[in-house]
């Protein structure tokens, strides 16, 4: 991302902006860098590590807390990233804690979904791994499949008689699903069934879906299936064996309170510790940096006509050349 660095001259401008930054795709190829991404990012810093410009992480992907996805971003960029500079698509979910602390919920995705959620205050959240080893046969394809243990730093076993009579209130799709067939089909079960997979009884507990990405940028040559497809493939077989239509919300870009947050965000690394010019909160732009059109960029274009204080620009990379800018 030559063009990137050369394009945004952060001694030009040094308090009147933010960035939002997406990850895939712009700031990272699976786990690599893109480009010349850590010297641009550097350049966001003076030299006692604190921030000339403010700056965030704006992605819908997820699967690790927060705390640990800025670990995990530091390490591999080389510069300070404090867990306020990370909004994953999953963040909001934290907002539903009052609805759900202490009801049973099924979190699924790769990562660490159950300790994502039980970061945020949720206290009854079980892994879709795990719940679906108390069920006996759920998965007949179970048998075909490698074996794997998966890290999630939410391991908690409990009872098999006290997961199997208690209801599940509401499944969150926190990152992509691993294994879509099970996944689905434990869904099906869980949301054709009122929470008690097995048996024939109640209304559909809720469902969120971290977002509705249809694909995304990896390091493979063309784009990956996401989490919306998954959610189109889950929709299509509940909407098959099931009378009434599936029911979700999903969350991420381009949903234009997740831009409206970052804003605030922003404002309050600007107003923190970790900016070198505390106090200059009033950003005359915003800029959205994406490879998404249809995510990133529709979405940095609907806040352009829904909040018209503060302008904002976006960045489009395709595959990290060709930037265009657009206010
Ligand atoms: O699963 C990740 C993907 O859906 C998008 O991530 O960083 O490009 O918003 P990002
Ligand atoms: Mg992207």
């Amino acid at each position: 991302s030559r063009s990137f660095s050369s394009t945004i001259s952060p001694e030009s401008n040094r308090s009147s902006f933010g960035i939002a930054f997406d990850i895939d795709g712009v700031i990272l190829l699976g786990s690599s860098p893109v480009g010349g991404s850590p010297s641009a990012l550097r350049r966001l810093y003076d030299d006692s590590g604190a921030l000339k410009i403010p700056f965030l992480f704006l992605t819908n992907g997820g699967g690790l807390p927060e705390s640990k996805r800025a670990s995990e971003m530091s390490h591999l960029l080389g510069v300070q990233v404090s867990p306020l500079q990370v909004i994953q698509a999953h963040s909001p979910f934290r907002k539903l804690v009052n609805r759900f602390e202490n009801e049973l919920v099924v979190a699924a995705g790769k990562g660490e979904p159950a300790a994502v959620m039980s970061n945020y205050g949720f206290k009854n959240v079980i892994s879709m791994d795990e719940y679906a080893s108390y069920f006996d046969n759920i998965d007949p394809l179970a048998p075909y499949k490698k074996l794997m243990f998966r890290q999630d730093g939410h391991k908690e076993l409990r009872s098999r008689e006290d997961v199997l009579s208690q209801r599940v209130q509401a499944a969150f799709i926190v990152s992509d699903p691993v294994d879509w067939s099970r996944d689905i089909q434990v869904l099906c079960d869980i949301l054709r069934t009122g929470g008690l997979p097995g048996k024939e009884i109640g209304p559909q507990p809720h469902l969120y879906i971290a977002n509705d990405d249809l694909d995304y940028q990896t390091e493979f040559p063309t784009e990956r299936l996401g989490m919306g497809a998954f959610r189109i493939a889950l929709e299509s077989i509940f909407n098959r064996i099931h009378e009434k239509p599936l029911e979700y919300t999903s969350f991420g870009k381009p949903n234009p309170f997740v831009f409206k947050n970052a804003e605030d965000v922003l404002k309050e690394i600007a107003t923190s510790p970790y900016s070198s010019n505390q106090g200059s909160h009033h950003f005359k732009t915003l800029y959205m940096i994406g490879d998404n059109p249809k995510i990133d960029i529709r979405g940095a274009r609907q806040v352009l006509y829904s909040f018209s204080q503060t302008r904002v620009g976006h960045l489009a990379i395709k595959h990290s050349s060709n930037l265009t800018l657009n206010h």
